[in-house]
């Protein structure tokens, strides 16, 4: 159990070498907040774990310890809220690869990259409709 996480954590940072090396450097670039691209920054520095498409269908996420958060399920519409997604972006989740951004993005690029998750990924896609729950 240890060493198979120890090994997807392994995993995980290379492929994040590959992946993610020319995006940090394009993502330091301070921006002012009336040029930031949200979705630019989506692609670059989230989609290879969370998907393109927000679905967490990603390129990295058979190598991930743990699979990243599939944005476009009910669920996710559910259980995360604006303040908490900042929260997670900025500081990360501990022990999983989701790490925090605070060093290379901005508060204002973090808060922009949020609200297009939000809006383009969690607000009702007509093929998933969040289901009668009954709370
Ligand atoms: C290295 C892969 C990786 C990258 C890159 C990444 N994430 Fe994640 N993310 C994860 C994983 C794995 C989880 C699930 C953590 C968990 O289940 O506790 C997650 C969870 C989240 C969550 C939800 C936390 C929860 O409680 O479910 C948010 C919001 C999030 N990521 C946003 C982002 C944003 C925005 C970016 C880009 C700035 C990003 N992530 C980049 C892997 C990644």
């Amino acid at each position: 159990m240890k060493l198979d996480f120890r090994f997807s954590q392994a995993a995980t940072s290379a492929l994040l070498l590959v992946l993610a090396a020319p995006v940090s450097l394009a993502a330091d670039a301070p921006q002012s907040g009336a040029s930031i691209d949200a979705g630019a920054i989506y692609l670059r520095v989230c989609s290879a774990c969370h998907g393109e498409k927000g679905d967490a269908n990603s390129l990295a996420q058979g190598a991930l310890a743990k699979r990243p958060r599939n944005f476009t399920a009910p669920e996710a519409r559910l259980r995360l809220n604006r303040e908490y997604m900042i929260a997670i972006v900025r500081d990360g989740r501990p022990h999983t690869p989701m790490t925090g951004r605070a060093s290379r993005l901005s508060q204002q690029e973090i808060e922009a990259v949020v609200d297009y998750i939000r809006a383009r990924f969690m607000s009702a896609a007509p093929d998933s409709a969040p289901a009668a729950r009954g709370s």
